[in-house]
């Protein structure tokens, strides 16, 4: 399992302010029109970040994801979009050229991306036919009840097996890297179907799997689906997010997580405090040692 401090790269002040400075005068929209072809950064060509850079490549390389703390959030994702760009190379658009989404968890809301409840640990796009390699997430507004609220998880495909093995829990290891599982997006009406872990790649979520065992009318595996989910807690750690940190995982060989949220009202039942994040998604990752 990775630890928290395992996977934590720390920017000094000093650094910080050179990488907001240099991003200042870039406009939002203008990384977001070039990201789909893949950045170039005036920071690109500085020794310091360079040195962050490789850092950071070092931890991904060893733990599948890496959290970056000590930089701040600039408006419309500059930041998470550089940090990201150090691992990836084209970013994936939604629909509008957007690059950055923006979460902002809401007690009224009844879409699972914005709801406070605690959610499942999964891969992002699984259903579809080539999911982004990497996901990034940046901390607009952290979790007012945090560390308790509004953490993530992140576990490695390796580390998961190792822990289902380690249980006896052959039926899910096999049901992870043998069955043919059907899975399905609610927006969509095809059904995908292929082994979880298939070509490098781990394609996991419980609400997809289930959402086509009840178009077929099957039953679903819920068993296993809860076995594999405790198996994800034990072997992995809370993360939590403060203002302006990133975090990033491999969306091929981990699963992400991210716990209940809670809400602070300022005043019923409109104006609350509540956990807002950036996240972007990258279609490749670069190679790395
Ligand atoms: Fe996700």
């Amino acid at each position: 399992m990775s630890s928290e401090s395992a996977i934590t790269v720390t920017v000094p002040p000093a650094l910080a302010k050179i990488i907001a400075e240099t991003l200042s005068p870039i406009p939002a929209d203008q990384m977001e029109a070039d990201a789909p072809n893949g950045l170039s950064l005036p920071l690109d060509g500085l020794s310091v970040w360079t040195d962050l850079v490789e850092e950071m490549r070092s931890v991904f390389a060893r733990h599948d994801h890496v959290r970056v703390r000590g930089v701040t959030h600039l408006p419309g994702g500059r930041v998470l979009m550089a940090l990201a760009h150090t691992l990836g190379r084209r970013f994936m658009t939604y629909g509008d050229g957007k690059v950055v989404k923006v979460f902002s968890m809401s007690p009224w809301s009844r879409d699972l991306a914005h709801a406070g409840a605690e959610g499942f640990f999964h891969t992002d796009l699984n259903a579809s036919p080539s999911p982004p390699a990497l996901t990034g997430i940046q901390c607009v507004h952290p979790d007012p009840g945090a560390p308790r609220f509004g953490y993530n998880r992140v576990v490695r495909l390796p580390d998961l097996l190792a822990e289902l093995t380690r249980r006896g829990a052959s039926e899910a290891v096999r049901f992870l890297t043998d069955a043919e599982v059907e899975m399905a997006n609610e927006r969509s009406p095809t059904i995908w179907k292929s082994k979880i872990v298939d070509g490098g790649i781990v394609r996991f979520h419980p609400e997809t799997i289930r959402a086509a065992c009840r178009r077929r009318g099957t039953k679903p595996p819920d068993d296993i689906l809860y076995t594999i989910g405790d198996a994800c807690v034990a072997a992995s750690c809370p993360i939590s997010l403060g203002t302006g940190d990133v975090l990033l995982f491999s969306n091929h060989r981990t699963l992400h997580y991210r716990s209940e949220c809670s809400v602070r009202f300022v005043r019923y039942p409109l104006v609350f405090e509540a956990r807002q994040i950036n996240v972007l998604h990258v279609t490749d990752e670069r190679p790395h040692a």
